[in-house]
Parts: C-alpha cells; sequence; structure tokens
C-alpha cells in the first residue's frame, strides 16, 4: 500500500474500498471484513448509506490494530449545522463502534455548512476525528471555507473518472494543499468503462485488467480512489495496482477520454430541488 500524506501531517492510503449502495448489510460486512484481510485499510462509508454499523462489525472482526485501519465516515446534510454535526459525528462513532475516526467529511456543501465545520473544528482538536475534510466543494466553496476558517480541510472527494476527469480541480487542491479523493473511479461502471478500447489495449501491454489501468492512472495522478465492489476476486484486482507504471504517453492516451460528463450536481434550480428533496429523505438514524 502506498500512502499519502495530508496537510496536517497525518498518513492516508492512497487506495480504499468504499461501500455506497452496499444495502445488504450482511454483504457489506463481509466486504469489509475481506478487504482488510486482503490489505485494504482505508474504508470509506457515509451516515448516508446505512451501513455504518456492518462496517463497524467487519472492522472487529478483522483483528487488525485500530491505528493501522483508516475510516473515513460523512455528515449529511440534513445536520450540517454546530448542533446537528455534533449529533452526527457521535451517531457515527457509535454505528461504527469506534471512539475516533481518520477522517470526516461534510457530505454536500448545502446548508449550514460552516457551522457544521465549527463543530468538526473542535471535535478534531479534542482527538475525535484525525482529519476533517469536505465532499463535493466546488473549487470557489473550498476557497471560501479555507479563507474563513481555521482548519484547512485535509480533503476534498469530488468525482473523477477518465469521463469526468477534474484536471482544474485537482490543480486547484494541489495549490491549497488539500488532497483530493475519487469518487466513483470507475464511473459506477457506466458506458463500458472496462470496454474502452484505449483502456484494453493498455491493459493487455501491462499485462493487467483496464480497471487497474484505471486506479493506476488516478494513483500517477496523486488522487486518492475508493472503488467499490463486493467480489473477493475484483478487491483483489483492485488492490494490485502498486508493481507498474503507466508512461507518460499512456497517461495522456487516457487523459484524451475525458468528456467532463459525469454524475455532477445539478445547477439548474428545479435539478437541484429534486436533489435536495431526494437526499432529505435519507434516513441517518
Ligand atoms: N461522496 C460522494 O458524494 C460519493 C458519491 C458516490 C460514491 N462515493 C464513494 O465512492 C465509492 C466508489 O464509487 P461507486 O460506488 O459509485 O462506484 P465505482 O467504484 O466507480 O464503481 C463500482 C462498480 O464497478 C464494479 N467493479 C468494481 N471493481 C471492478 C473490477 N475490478 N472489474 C469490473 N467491475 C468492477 C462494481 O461491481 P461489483 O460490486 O459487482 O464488483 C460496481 O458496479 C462509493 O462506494 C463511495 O464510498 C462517494
Amino acid at each position: 500500500m502506498e500512502y499519502t500524506t495530508l496537510n496536517n501531517g497525518i498518513q492516508m492510503p492512497k487506495l480504499g474500498l468504499g461501500v455506497f449502495r452496499v444495502t445488504d448489510l450482511a454483504e457489506a460486512e463481509e466486504a469489509v471484513y475481506q478487504a482488510i484481510q486482503l490489505g485494504y485499510r482505508l474504508i470509506d462509508t457515509a451516515a448516508a448509506y446505512g451501513n455504518e454499523q456492518a462496517v463497524g462489525r467487519a472492522i472487529k472482526r478483522s483483528g487488525v490494530d485500530r491505528a493501522d485501519l483508516f475510516i473515513t465516515s460523512k455528515l449529511w446534510l440534513t445536520e450540517n449545522s454546530y448542533e446537528g454535526a455534533q449529533v452526527g459525528l457521535q451517531r457515527s462513532l457509535d454505528h461504527l463502534g469506534l471512539d475516533y475516526l481518520d477522517l470526516y467529511l461534510i457530505h454536500q456543501p448545502v446548508s449550514d455548512y460552516y457551522g457544521a465545520w465549527r463543530y468538526l473544528s473542535e471535535a478534531y482538536r479534542q482527538g475525535k476525528i484525525r482529519a476533517i475534510g469536505v465532499d463535493n466543494f466546488t473549487q470557489q466553496k473550498l476557497v471560501d471555507l479555507i479563507n474563513f476558517t481555521d482548519v484547512r480541510p485535509a480533503v476534498n472527494m469530488i468525482e473523477a473518472n477518465v469521463f469526468n476527469q477534474r484536471e482544474a480541480d485537482r490543480q486547484a487542491m494541489v495549490d491549497y494543499d488539500v488532497q483530493m479523493e475519487a469518487w466513483s473511479p470507475f464511473s459506477a461502471g457506466s458506458d463500458n468503462v472496462f470496454e474502452l478500447p484505449v483502456l484494453k489495449q493498455i491493459a493487455a501491454a501491462h499485462e493487467k485488467s483496464t480497471a487497474q489501468i484505471i486506479l493506476r492512472w488516478l494513483m500517477q495522478r496523486d488522487i486518492v480512489a475508493i472503488p467499490k465492489t463486493v467480489h473477493v476476486d475484483r478487491l483483489r484486482e483492485n488492490l494490485a495496482i502498486f508493481d507498474f507504471t503507466l508512461s507518460d504517453a499512456e497517461m495522456q492516451q487516457i487523459s484524451a477520454l475525458n468528456t467532463g460528463n459525469g454524475f455532477n450536481l445539478p445547477e439548474d434550480a428545479q435539478g437541484f430541488q429534486a436533489m435536495l428533496d431526494m437526499s432529505k429523505q435519507f434516513s441517518v438514524d
């Protein structure tokens, strides 16, 4: 496993397992347990995923020293306030059965996320969270938060994959010393991503799979990635990306796949309203 050093000096694994949409709790527990046995140390869950308790059971069952794991969860938008963050963080800790988190993110940049950030900054100073960060923050929102608060986000998690590469966002995060973390690194399997001829050609040259090429390309851009799978063979495959290097020409061939299209938050009022209406229905209890 390779690690990156966050802006507060702590080490974060560059590759982890994400468990969004793993709603079968037995399946979530088993995937996390198997991942940890295979050598994964970073697990990415969220209050809104409804599987923090299953993740917590897998962590306990794994027998791996807590200090060697890097556990991330996220505050849901219905709790974006000072008081809400207090409740949300404690609930996530209770669900996971942990007394601290390695990384806790504000899941969406809506409502009173400044109030939430104030509480999370206190919890960070008290040692309840080793690093705090944000999620789905645009460059403007990230720079705004950095300028008007006194704890700089350690991480900003945004969608990044071969279709929606986010190079300008990545560069802005480098400039502001914020680690970029990619969600949906495989674009959730959409648009036949694993069958793209360019990726297949590069994969054949390295005797690797197209999934491994995508993850390696993210690693070489210094982006942390948390691919989701519930299959042991794919967990193993997604981890085996630290024994080869893509050439500059191959990196550029993959860059050419960018369309900028992804699961971006709707910018128009109606679309944004629909997203909020749907999001507010998630239960985090
Ligand atoms: N913060 C946010 O707003 C946000 C939003 C979305 C996601 N996320 C995080 O990012 C994580 C990953 O994103 P995602 O779950 O949307 O999707 P993803 O990781 O881009 O893709 C997952 C899909 O790829 C398949 N897959 C995984 N490894 C494979 C392999 N080696 N070969 C072929 N297929 C493979 C999986 O199928 P199987 O499971 O059947 O193997 C699944 O269908 C989430 O779990 C979550 O932790 C965060």
